[in-house]
């Protein structure tokens, strides 16, 4: 097992195997005859149980270790400089060194090991709480299921991000293509695919690699973590793991396509020069990247900055330039956004930017068009960087005349045709909730992320919703019965092949030459005959004998189940069935084109079913063939018996007829009813950012509802009351002033009350932390980090995340370290999480908590 584990670690982490494959084969060929003989010795971190356990059952949530921060971005050496001159004032050196690293673009995992062994692996999720995939983790070969070395902490979590290189993302595609199933987008998608795979069997099919490059937990008495990032990479390659190459000179090099490397740099110019050699050498990685991560290499330093808003405050992602390309502007098209804004998007022809299909841009605003003097017919510029929406940037060459008048905004809304106004720069359709397009967007709003959260609604089914008039308001939603969701007609679904599955299918249906007997008898569909059986039959008979028997049969009485089988087999539609087959030359050992006149005229959905039969995994599997298909193909006149299959075109089944689908079902309507009802005691700060207030998001929602506590105080407040809120500027004073002053807003607000939707807050939920800013630091034995700053929050408070002189107090648990010894130096409150919540539950103010800890002399 040791010798495994060692060449595997050669092999899928260093990428220098020592010994040849047969060799090691032989090896865990040998390893698993042992196991089988002494199955009491199988560990679970054995190399020969990568793939094993039960298909799971979707995956079941778990809470991460430690938050699992995301990065800030900057784009150029501005942003860079600001970042790097902020490092030195706020740590107050000037020679700081940064630990620099590729920024892979994959799917970000947290990996757990107690006592060395890999316990748990879960995705990012919301940072808090992801999805437990370790079965499809352990499938990753560059992942250790056991740490090397003998130092190795009593319990860690490391993070590491789990990638398809670009030219494996290559072949999967093109094996997808093969097999006529979706291709994916990029290499990012794939990998997250993968291992969102319910069957760990196929992700541990797709080659997928795993980088290491962050250690999340480290508990330990005897051993100490390292104390800079780049000694974390250093120990996270001596416990097993891929990370970035070593320093380069390290001769990583391997043929063709090179591995990426991570070094320290030195001040700015240093940071520059590395994310330059990145760009450069950006399309020959084995790995995707998106750009550079920046980190101050001092853990210690880290630790004082701190985050805020889930990104730490010593870090950035440095990210590469974004690709751009020139097309044609075909068209300007107007969008109507949720608040009524007008957007201008250009229609494009179809173009590839670094490595996606781009089709429409934004064009941002009237004055934008006109500053680019764009117009339909221009060739452009655009560019795409990460996931923000496509930009044009400039427009190449005019094709249109001289002096033709410049593109502006219809003064009519292109969806509703009510009056446009102009506010500022932009311009707003003046229809709200009667225009069709902000309705939709509004209720996609209303039921969304952070909202409502009814997840049976995506965004088409509230577009479809709309769109038959079921729902015009959010308090149509509550009225919505399973009678009005089952007749929502059917929907266009799309063609039943694209270019690609047809042509696969066909090449599929080319290639089921010479079957085995035993496949043909479970596509012939006889009574009690699964692949069980058809073996065992076509162990018993040949071709020519089957028929025979079954003859002889035919008019008899069957004698036992065999029997039964075979005197099916004599009758019509079972014998034009087989004989069809072997005509068209399917059948091993029977020689097809042999025809024999057949008066068998075949009923469609007989025909459909035996079909469907034919194409099942244990008899020709071929997927895509469903029973649906091949009664279309039926209809279109494109087969009438089973061997016309076999001359099918790809042109044929593009020929098919676009599918419709019903949107709901009894299960899906049950669902959504479901949800709507268990929405109605919603939470206040979700309803509050539900309801699309303008300038009110998810925090301000917070604070308005621990302030108010209902609807009803809320919509009674005053400007000047709204303005003495900590947090609550003009701006939103004013937009909920205005919100509520709305007679169309206020009756909706009374439909959705009648309705029984009875947004809540919780009774503790007044505002004795107003104003406090709180910083929390090591572990609280009853609340998560997420928990204790919700009830902060709850209550008025705010999270920072360093100790200054301005902190109000710190909440420090088990292990706190460097913050609570700053929070002393400075005199801060400190406190643990009972004094946390008795101060939340007014028990006690600031002022009794820290004279009852200068009275006791015990800060914790
Ligand atoms: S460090 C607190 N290092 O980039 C540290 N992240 O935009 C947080 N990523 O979600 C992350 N390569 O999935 C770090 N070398 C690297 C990375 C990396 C890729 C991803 C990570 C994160 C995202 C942030």
């Amino acid at each position: 097992m040791e010798a495994i584990r060692h060449h595997d670690h050669r092999y899928y982490v260093l990428d220098a195997p020592e010994i040849a494959d047969h060799e090691y084969d032989a090896l865990f060929r040998e390893l698993e005859g042992l196991e089988r003989d002494h199955p009491e010795l199988v560990t679970p971190d054995s190399p020969t149980r990568r793939v094993g356990g039960a298909v799971a059952e979707g995956f079941p949530e778990v809470r991460h270790e430690a938050p699992m921060l995301s990065l800030q971005s900057i784009q150029d050496e501005t942003e860079l400089r600001e970042f790097t001159d902020r490092m030195e004032r706020e740590i107050g050196r000037d020679d700081l060194d940064y630990c620099l690293e590729p920024k892979f673009d994959g799917l970000s995992v947290e990996l757990v090991y107690e006592d060395g062994r890999f316990v748990r692996g879960a995705t990012r999720g919301n940072g808090t709480i992801g999805e437990d995939i370790t079965a499809n983790l352990r499938t990753i070969r560059s992942l250790p299921l056991r740490l090397a070395g003998d130092e190795t902490p009593r319990r860690l979590a490391v993070r590491g991000e789990a990638v398809l290189p670009v030219a494996d993302f290559g072949r999967m595609n093109e094996s997808l293509e093969r097999a006529g199933k979706d291709t994916f987008k990029n290499p990012r998608n794939a990998a997250a695919g993968s291992l969102r795979q319910l069957d760990p069997a196929v992700a541990a099919a797709r080659p997928l690699a795993l980088y290491a490059y962050d250690i999340l937990v480290w508990d330990d008495g005897e051993h100490a973590a390292p104390g800079t990032q780049s000694g974390v990479l250093r120990t996270l390659a001596g416990f097993g793991f891929r990370v970035a190459a070593a320093p380069r000179g390290n001769g990583e090099e391997e043929a063709g396509r090179q591995a990426v490397w991570w070094e320290v740099g030195r001040g700015p110019d240093q940071v520059l020069a590395y994310h330059r050699l990145l760009i450069a050498g950006r399309d020959r990685f084995a790995v995707e990247l998106d750009g550079a991560v920046v980190k101050l290499d001092r853990i210690a330093d880290q630790e004082e900055l701190g985050e805020r808003s889930r990104n730490p405050r010593w870090a950035v992602a440095f990210k590469f330039p974004p690709g751009q390309a020139k097309t044609a502007l075909l068209g300007i098209d107007v969008q109507v956004g949720r608040t009524g804004k007008l957007t201008p998007v250009a229609r494009l022809d179809p173009v590839l930017v670094s490595g996606v299909t781009v089709s429409r841009a934004t064009l941002h605003n009237e004055g934008m068009v006109r500053s680019l003097d764009a117009g339909p017919g221009d060739r452009v510029r655009i560019q795409r960087a990460g996931d923000v929406i496509p930009q044009v940037v400039e427009v190449v060459s005019r094709t249109r005349e001289e002096g033709a008048a410049p593109w502006s905004m219809p003064s009519g809304c292109p969806e509703c045709g009510r009056p446009v106004l102009a506010e500022g720069a932009n311009h707003f359709c003046s229809g709200g909730w009667s225009c069709p397009a902000q309705r939709k967007a509004r209720l996609v709003h209303f039921v969304g992320k952070g909202g409502m959260e009814i997840e049976t609604l995506g965004d088409e089914l509230v577009e479809l919703l709309v769109e038959c008039g079921f729902v015009r308001s959010p308090a149509d939603l509550y009225r919505l019965t399973r009678e009005k969701l089952l007749a929502v007609p059917a929907q266009p679904a799309g063609r039943p092949f694209d270019p690609a599955g047809a042509a696969a299918l066909v090449r599929r249906l080319g290639a089921a030459r010479k079957v085995p007997l035993r496949r043909v008898l479970v596509a012939l569909g006889l009574p009690g005959v699964g692949p069980t059986r058809a073996e065992a039959m076509a162990r018993d008979f040949d071709l020519t004998a089957l028929r025979a028997h079954s003859e002889r049969l035919a008019d008899e009485e069957p004698a036992g189940r065999a029997d039964e089988a075979l005197k099916a087999l004599a009758s019509p539609g079972k014998r034009a069935l087989l004989e069809d087959l072997v005509d068209a030359g399917v059948v091993e050992g029977a020689p097809g084109g042999c025809r024999r006149e057949e008066s068998f005229r075949w009923a469609p959905d007989a025909l459909a079913a035996a079909i469907a039969r034919l194409a099942e995994k244990n008899a020709l599997d071929l997927p895509r063939l469903s029973e649906a298909i091949a009664a279309d193909l039926t209809k279109a006149g494109r087969v009438e018996r089973p061997a016309d299959l076999f001359r099918l075109t790809a042109a044929d089944l593009l020929a098919l007829p676009e599918r419709r689908r019903r949107p709901f079902a009894e299960k899906s309507a049950a669902n959504l009813l479901r949800e709507l009802e268990e929405s109605r005691t919603v939470r206040l700060d979700r309803f509050l950012f539900a309801l699309g207030i303008p300038h009110v998001g998810q925090h301000v929602a917070r604070v308005l509802a621990a302030r108010y506590g209902s609807l009803e105080g809320l919509a009674a407040a005053n400007r000047e009351a709204l303005l003495e809120v900590h947090e609550i500027g003009e701006q939103v004073a004013d937009a909920v002033i205005g919100f509520f002053s709305d007679e169309a807003n206020r009756r909706e607000l009374e439909d959705l009350a009648n309705l029984g939707v009875a947004p809540a807050w919780e009774a503790t939920g007044e505002s004795t932390l107003s104003g406090l800013r709180i910083v929390l630091t090591g572990t609280l034995a009853g609340l998560t980090r997420e928990e204790a700053g919700e009830l902060i929050e709850r209550h008025g408070g705010r999270v920072v995340s360093s100790v200054s002189s301005r902190t109000s107090l710190l909440v420090a648990g088990e292990r706190a370290g460097s913050k609570l010894e700053k929070a002393r130096g400075l005199g801060v409150v400190v406190g643990g999480e009972e004094e946390l919540r008795r101060l939340a539950a007014g028990d006690v103010t600031l002022d009794e908590l820290a004279a009852a800890e200068t009275g006791t002399g015990d800060g914790t």
